[in-house]
């Protein structure tokens, strides 16, 4: 199957059935990279001669509720314990966030997704399991508020959840007034059961009755990306998902970074793309590969929701989670989505993202099963003159460097480097664009 492929039977699924797609299709990187290959050089060229100095591509307003200045960090329940949800397991969750560092390293909210919710009450709101939720869903808020953390829940824009419970359609003031009361944080709103409904019409009336119920609510929009909600997410949530569901599985992660990293334009500070949680932990991908996973989320300034058991997590995914200088290039206040810049093979890589104080983020990603060489030029990365050059996972400086950097980086894995311009050092002296956002027309095509 095509990577488009993927994407068209995204769509076809979601307008027609109530399930998500997965995705499952390994990605067509071949071709992809062929035509890469052959188009770089012109749009290299493009991209150096725009300027950089871009915003966002859509002059269209954003939701404006203050949240998410940076892209939302926390923990959800789905990848790792699908309907196997209780207040202990939140309860236990938050605990581990807080004794194991991961609140402190910037993870947030803790989310409640799918399978907590039961019935309507005659008053019509919404009814928690009680068998698995006693006393409800607000003393477990409070129990999270009181750990320093933050809440979040599910529910669905339509008439069902994904997994059969009660969906929100037709009940919006009330489910985002008793969200409210409960001290809920951060909704998320799927996308089942949704036959015949208008997604951007859904979605602003659930955020206007988030508004009108008066409470700070992150808005998590999640149609799998099936009705380009890149154009109108930013004016109605605070992050929409691009894609289907992600798969503990190498492909799946990478066609997702090659679907989601097509919308870049469309993020900015309190609105942003959505890839899906991660998978790190979860035990489907080699140490190499999640680390690589972790890296290219941070460089698309992807929201970082940890999906794994972070109360038995190994030492190793414990570190990974809470790598403070990739948390950093996720976190980066400038708020601009990483880009592929460079592809000097066939499977090989080069991902950059802008930070605010002019330095560049990169990744160096081998797609290969075979351990290489990839190289980055200062001239995809916008930059010129020397520049030093850190090692974000190893915590070391490699150097400074004059016109690029080279790394033999593992099969299935990544390097990740902070590359900052020296400046007045002479003749050699780097210049680089002045932090901005890159512009689209930097954007390699997309994978078609
Ligand atoms: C959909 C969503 C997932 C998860 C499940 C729950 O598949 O895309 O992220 O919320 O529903 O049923």
């Amino acid at each position: 199957m095509r990577l488009s492929d993927v994407k068209l039977v995204s769509v076809a699924r979601a307008r027609h059935v109530s399930a998500p797609p997965r995705l499952r299709a390994p990605l067509a990187a071949r071709n992809f990279n062929a035509i890469m290959s052959a188009r770089f050089p012109t749009l290299l060229c493009l991209a150096l001669v725009f300027g950089t100095g871009h915003t966002r591509s859509s002059s269209a307003p954003l939701l404006d509720n203050g949240l998410a200045r940076t892209p939302p960090m926390g923990w959800n329940s789905w990848n790792h314990f699908h309907c196997n949800v209780s207040a202990q397991l939140i309860r236990e969750t938050a605990d581990a966030m807080v004794s194991g560092g991961l609140r402190d390293a910037g993870y947030q909210y803790v989310v409640i997704d799918d399978c907590w919710q039961v019935a309507r009450d005659r008053a019509g709101r919404l009814v928690a399991d009680s068998a698995r939720f006693p006393g409800g869903i607000k003393p477990l808020a409070d129990y999270v508020h009181s750990k320093g953390l933050k809440f979040g829940i599910y529910t669905d824009a339509g008439r069902l959840t994904c997994q059969g419970r009660p969906g929100t359609y037709g009940s919006e003031e009330i489910d985002a007034r008793t969200f409210a009361e409960w001290g809920v944080d951060y909704v998320k709103e799927d996308w089942c059961n949704s036959e015949g409904l208008d997604a951007p019409t859904q979605y602003a009336k659930f955020r206007d009755a988030l508004a009108k119920a008066g409470r700070p609510i992150v808005f998590s929009i999640c149609e799998w990306g099936s009705n380009q909600p890149w154009e109108w997410g930013p004016r109605t949530g605070n992050l929409w998902r691009t894609t289907g569901d992600i798969g503990d599985r190498w492909a799946s992660m990478i066609a997702i970074l090659d679907l989601s990293s097509q919308h870049g334009h469309a993020a900015s500070p309190g609105a942003w793309n959505d890839p899906d949680m991660l998978e790190v932990g979860n035990g489907g991908m080699t140490d190499d590969e999640y680390r690589a996973h972790f890296s290219l989320w941070a460089v698309m300034a992807a929201p970082l929701m940890a999906g794994n058991d972070v109360r038995t997590m190994t030492a190793v995914t414990h570190d990974m989670l809470t790598t403070k200088e990739v948390i950093a290039v996720d976190q980066d206040s400038l708020g601009a989505q990483g880009m592929l810049v460079q592809e000097p093979a066939p499977d090989l890589q080069v991902w950059s993202k802008p930070l605010a104080d002019g330095s560049r983020a990169v990744v160096l990603l081998n797609r290969s099963g075979l351990q290489t060489v990839i190289t980055a030029s200062w001239r995809a990365l916008g930059l010129r003159g020397s520049a030093r050059v850190r090692d974000l996972w190893t915590h070391s400086d490699v150097g400074v460097m004059t016109d690029r950097f080279n790394a033999t980086v593992p099969a299935h894995g990544v390097v990740m480097v902070r590359i900052t311009p020296v400046t007045g050092g002479g003749r050699n002296s780097s210049t680089s664009a002045p932090p901005s956002r890159q512009t689209p027309s930097r954007l390699p095509a997309p994978r078609r």
